[in-house]
């Protein structure tokens, strides 16, 4: 298996350590603009192997797309990060011509590849990923609600007490602050509610807490997170090269599924060698599907700002 993750900021360095580390490609190739940067990462990542064990051939390039060519899976991570204060909204103009050039340039050399979209606003980055290069809607995967689930169980499991292992929570709809929807009603702790052991009060807050845990950090860190988003990339890829068929909230495109329709949303998806695989419908209640239709119409505003560019 080849991979390559495009940009080595933060969110690029840790998705490919988390690659390498779990030896989920024999190649994986770190592309970024800014000269050395990936080159000078790669070679870190490559003098840790002797201590972790693993033998991922790690490379950089300043550029070079040929050096990305037959790539399996390619993440996209390039363009700015939110600042403190900022919308990842506000990053459409900067960050949409970056990642159409990005895909563009990606495909010339690797025409088979699955795509995932990490840049900013993710779930409108992915749309123009789709209508851009017109590739079959199973290779394009948002990487938003499973980074978005895995802060929805951070908190879960802070307020039960549980290991974050040992819960399923799923947050779909848009990846922003207000967009999206963790399911409260349908997580669970080894297969009981966790709505059995918590307060309305808990539950709000648990649901608020999820909706701005990236914000927060942010304003904690000064710059968007990197950890989490990076392993969220990772898990992604192992799902698809190890064909493992995991249960994800991912942003796809939408033909009528959860009545939606010319739209890239969070919603659950069966992730394996040919991508997204299957959707699933898990049955959102009249207030949850009204939550859903809402999220819609904001990336669908957000998709249309696209046409102004
Ligand atoms: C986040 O929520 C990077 O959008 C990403 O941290």
């Amino acid at each position: 298996m080849k991979v390559t993750v495009v940009g080595a900021g933060a969110v690029g360095a840790t998705c490919a350590d988390n690659i390498a580390r779990a030896a989920l490609a024999e190649e994986l190739v770190l592309l970024d603009i800014k000269e050395g940067l990936a080159e000078g990462k790669a070679q870190d990542m490559m003098q840790t192997a002797a201590l972790l064990g693993f033998d991922t051939r790690i490379t950089g390039t300043t550029n070079d797309y040929v050096r990305t060519s037959g790539s399996d899976v390619v993440v996209i991570t390039s363009g700015l990060p939110r600042k403190p204060g900022m919308t990842r909204e506000e990053l459409i103009g900067t960050n949409a011509g970056i990642v159409k050039g990005v895909t563009e340039n990606i495909l010339k050399h690797s025409p088979d590849a699955i795509l995932i979209i990490i840049s900013n606003p993710m779930d409108t980055m992915t749309y123009l990923a789709l209508t851009s290069t017109g590739l079959p809607r199973n290779r394009i995967i948002g990487m938003g609600g499973a980074l978005d689930s895995a802060r929805f169980k951070y908190q879960l499991s802070r307020q039960l007490g549980a290991s974050p292992a040992d819960l399923n929570a799923v947050v779909v709809g848009g990846h922003g602050d207000t967009t999206m929807i963790p399911l409260i009603r349908l997580a669970t702790w080894n297969s009981v509610p966790v709505t059995r052991f918590l307060s309305e009060e808990q539950q709000k807050q648990i649901v608020n807490d999820t909706m701005v845990g990236g914000a927060t950090l942010t304003k904690l860190i000064g710059t968007s997170a990197w950890y989490a988003p990076g392993a969220a990339g990772a898990a992604l890829v192992k799902s698809i090269v190890r064909d493992e068929k995991k249960l994800f909230s991912c942003c796809v495109s939408l033909e009528g599924e959860y009545g939606q329709k010319d739209i890239c949303l969070g919603v659950p998806v069966t992730i394996g060698r040919k991508g997204w695989e299957k959707i699933l419908d898990f049955g959102l209640d009249s207030e949850e599907q009204a939550l859903f239709n809402k999220s819609a119409d904001a990336v669908r505003n957000m998709n249309d700002v696209l046409k102004t560019l």
